[in-house]
């Protein structure tokens, strides 16, 4: 027989986990105010708010904290660093950020203007807010297939290259600064996007003078998708592939606390010179100088190691695996998910899972709080709640996916953790008939309210 995969690691140090009663959690969720965010981690059995810094480092980078080198100017954790991203991504300059979003910010300061158009693939809530903040605006070029929950196509990530163009027909090069392509896509259901794709956008991208970036939370796992779905690349090294894959492009911005399994960093890595000059402006204003950005030596140095583990191919093996693992669960018991499962969570679609509850009562949001009066399973909202309102009429809008995102922190769990969520949701599975009613908004912030809107049972 083939041996199947297991773990290529060991546990050396565990955190214990309270296992509350359901009276305790229906209390603690009515004083968060039915808002998954305000919960209190100990009041939490299985957290999958986040796959986003919530990894657990291995001895090596745990050893980088003790190395960091903390000088202000040029350290030595700073210059590891560089090196790693140069060989691995092979882009010459980067700057360090305190996460993603900072990068976002510090790269869109230097590019993004009033009225500019910036299209992509689903981007992400805050690169959709760094955008919207500037007065610009995002266009989704995502494939249609990747709004059908149930179609079974290998790289849902995909930009659809003829929408893509009608934005480059349709706006002056000098209204585009940029084109964002997020590996893999979150918002999408942390989906793939393939090499073939990425090569024909870019292309698309350099006839149109248009300069095509990565936002690179989750490279590895959409490269080691690349190794297993795509033709002519299963014999390649996920770093090859990872290598390839930046090679088209001219930048990235990076939330370090996904692929690179560290618990906070960012950065910005990019090959033009001249850009770079006009980013550090904004990076030493907003950030902190450029050999250290937000970041503290010794994490930086965590980070380098993180990169270099994230992406061997047995760790990815088992990491991408335990997502399926779980997904393969839920379709036993007949819980509509976003298929195939992507790389970092399972997402269930909460439409098909409560189709009695009203669409303006934020279906997903209810089958959060479902889950987590049920098992203690912190979930999070990917539907009405997280698209927020139109900028300029105020209104709800209703994404054409309602999703409840698993996402599954790396090195974490167990899959007996995967076998409890799974019976969790079966149970309200067994009683989704019943579920009829969701919530109303008390209170919202005027912009990313999800963090901190505060809701009441309808
Ligand atoms: N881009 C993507 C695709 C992301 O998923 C995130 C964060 C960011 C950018 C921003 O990075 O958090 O370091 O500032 N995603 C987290 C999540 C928060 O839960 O998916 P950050």
């Amino acid at each position: 027989m083939e041996l199947p995969y297991a773990e290529p690691y060991k546990i050396k140090v565990v955190e214990p986990l309270y296992r509350s009663t359901r009276q305790e959690r229906e209390k603690w969720i009515k004083e968060a105010r039915y808002n998954l965010f305000n919960l209190r981690s100990d009041h939490v059995f299985v957290d999958l708010l986040t796959d986003s810094g919530t990894g657990a480092m291995s001895h090596m980078q745990w050893s980088e904290i003790m190395l960091g080198d903390e000088s202000y100017a040029g350290s030595l954790s700073f210059h590891k660093l560089k090196d790693t991203i140069s060989e691995l991504l092979g882009m010459p300059y980067f700057l360090p950020t305190h996460q993603g979003r900072a990068a976002e910010n510090v790269l869109f300061s230097a590019l993004i203007k009033e009225n500019d158009i910036v299209p992509g693939n689903s981007h992400f809530d805050t690169t959709k807010g760094h955008i919207e903040y500037r007065r610009a605006r995002a266009i989704d070029c995502t494939i249609d297939e990747a709004c059908n929950t149930s179609e079974f196509h290998p790289f849902k990530g995909n930009i659809d290259l003829q929408k893509l163009e009608d934005v480059f027909k349709k706006y002056p090069k000098e209204q585009i600064p940029l084109c964002i392509i997020t590996v893999t896509c979150n918002t999408s259901g942390g989906q793939p996007v393939s090499m073939q794709n990425i090569k024909e956008v870019t292309a698309l991208c350099r006839k149109y003078g248009i300069m095509p970036v990565f936002d690179a939370a989750r490279f590895a796992e959409n490269a080691y998708f690349i190794k297993i779905r795509e033709k002519g690349y299963e014999n390649k090294t996920v770093k090859e592939i990872v290598k390839e894959m930046f090679s088209y492009v001219d930048g990235a911005t990076m939330s370090s606390k996904k692929d690179a399994i560290v618990n906070i960093g960012g950065f910005i890595a990019l090959r033009d010179k001249a850009l770079y000059d006009k980013a550090c402006v904004f990076n030493i204003m907003y950030e902190g100088f450029i050999t250290y950005g937000g970041m503290a030596g010794r994490d930086m140095g965590a980070l380098a190691q993180g990169l270099d583990e994230g992406t061997e191919f047995d760790y990815l093996e088992a990491r991408i695996g335990q997502v399926a693992y779980l997904g393969d669960k839920l379709r036993s018991f007949g819980i509509p998910i976003q298929e195939p499962t992507g790389g970092h969570a399972v997402f269930v679609d909460a439409k098909k899972f409560l189709p009695n509850v009203p669409k303006e009562q934020y279906q997903a949001q209810t089958l959060g709080v479902e889950l987590y009066v049920e098992a203690g399973v912190r979930g999070v909202e990917i539907g009405t709640l997280l698209a927020d309102r139109n900028p300029i009429t105020r209104e709800n809008r209703y994404p054409v996916l309602e999703l409840l995102r698993l996402a599954i922190p790396r090195r974490v769990y167990t899959n007996n953790h995967m076998d409890y969520i799974a019976v969790a949701l079966a149970n309200i599975w067994e009683r989704r008939e019943s579920i009829t009613k969701g919530f109303h908004i008390v209170s919202e912030a005027p912009i990313m309210r999800h963090f901190t809107v505060e809701l009441e049972r309808v």
